[in-house]
């Protein structure tokens, strides 16, 4: 077993003493990146990077070795996965993002959903042991999920971030078939998650990204009860560590006394919360990661400095606070403006540490 060279980032989830405030960018390997393209090329399409363990450790690797201040590394792979391993037919169309061969939308289809043999996830579980060797305790390895809501959004509608129309009239009239969706895929999850665990995954990071849609009762019955669900049957310990897990809604910050309930470590922000305010909100009983909106890596380093700064002075003093994106990282970023976002963490955080 190699030793961990950098546990700054699991420290903070856990809410540990550390020097600095530790940083990873959500989508951090991906197009924005030249190497990435290069190496996307070579695989041929976005599934065969994922489904080639060698691949899928290059692209992780790529980031961390133009950053070396980066403080995780993330699994290179996706949430859609799992409704591609249920028989879904998943596809990625240039320029148009992710869609279905097959929705779940009538009665009998969703009735014949059922967990998948995780034999179908193999090439997942050999990327993360892949990369944790090629890692060689460099940093963290974080293994993630969908959350069965976002999952499933994809798999009624068919392709994401729609208005959802389809799913929701599917709650509102007929809970009991999204429940058999949302109960099958939160089964799923727990075997994947823990899968990853087993396989050398050091953290886990569950993906709500369109919990945001729901209304405040649909998100608690809909969305948040499978994640407490998942997050109540995780291996918590691996290699004598704690293995901690975030959990993330984009769009849910009006929830976050509710997610901080939940059994999470930490709680990822997007950035339409003050990050100062969330934690007053929940009172330190969970860690927070986030929160730039990834807009400002548009812009310039001096302007980004400023918007690092700004967020390090509302988090404050203390414990608790990894540094993150709101959400991913856009395909337009220049690569010099996420250093020097990178760079403005290590330099104006130190001073919140002492
Ligand atoms: O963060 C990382 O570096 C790890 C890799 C990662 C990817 N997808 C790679 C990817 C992670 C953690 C994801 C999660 C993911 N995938 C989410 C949750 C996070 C979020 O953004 O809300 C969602 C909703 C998806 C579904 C998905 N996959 C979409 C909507 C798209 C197309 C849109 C886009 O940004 O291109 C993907 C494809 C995808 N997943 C790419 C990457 C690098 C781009 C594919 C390419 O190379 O063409």
């Amino acid at each position: 077993m190699q030793v961990l060279q950098n546990d700054t980032f699991l420290k903070a989830l856990m809410r540990q003493p550390t020097d600095y405030t530790p940083v990873w960018m959500m989508r951090q390997a991906g197009r924005y990146l030249p190497e990435y393209k290069a190496t996307r090329k070579d695989a041929g399409s976005f599934m065969d990077l994922c489904k080639n363990a060698q691949f899928a450790t290059d692209v992780t690797l790529q980031p961390l070795d133009r950053y070396p201040l980066l403080d995780a590394a993330i699994l290179f792979s996706d949430i859609l996965t799992i409704p591609d391993a249920m028989g879904l037919g998943l596809s990625f169309e240039a320029g148009e993002g992710p869609r279905f061969k097959r929705t779940l939308q009538q009665e009998a289809d969703i009735k014949k959903l059922v967990v998948p043999d995780m034999a179908e996830l193999q090439y997942v579980f050999n990327a993360v042991t892949t990369i944790r060797s090629a890692l060689n305790g460099r940093v963290p390895l974080i293994g993630f999920s969908g959350s069965p809501w976002t999952l499933a959004t994809y798999m009624v509608e068919g392709k994401g971030g729609t208005d959802f129309l389809t799913i929701k009239k599917m709650a509102y009239a007929r809970p009991d078939l999204l429940h058999h969706i949302l109960e099958t895929t939160a089964q799923t999850v727990i075997q994947y998650l823990n899968a990853q665990i087993d396989a050398g995954a050091q953290a886990v990071m569950i993906f709500d990204s369109w919990g945001g849609a729901l209304s405040h009762n649909a998100y608690i019955e809909f969305s948040l009860n499978y994640m407490k669900k998942i997050i109540a049957s995780l291996t918590k310990t691996a290699d004598g560590r704690q293995v901690p897990c975030v959990m993330f809604t984009k769009g849910g910050a009006l929830w976050l006394e509710a997610q901080a309930a939940s059994g999470a470590d930490a709680l990822g922000l997007d950035w339409t919360v003050d990050i100062g305010q969330a934690r007053s909100r929940i009172g330190d009983k969970v860690a927070l990661q986030g929160n730039l909106d990834p807009a400002v890596l548009l812009s310039t380093p001096e302007a980004i400095e400023k918007e690092v700064a700004n967020i390090l002075a509302s988090y404050g003093h203390g414990n608790g606070h990894v540094f993150n994106l709101g959400h991913g990282i856009t395909q337009w970023t220049p690569p010099e403006n996420a250093g020097a976002m990178i760079d403005a963490v290590r330099k104006y955080s130190k001073q919140y540490h002492t």
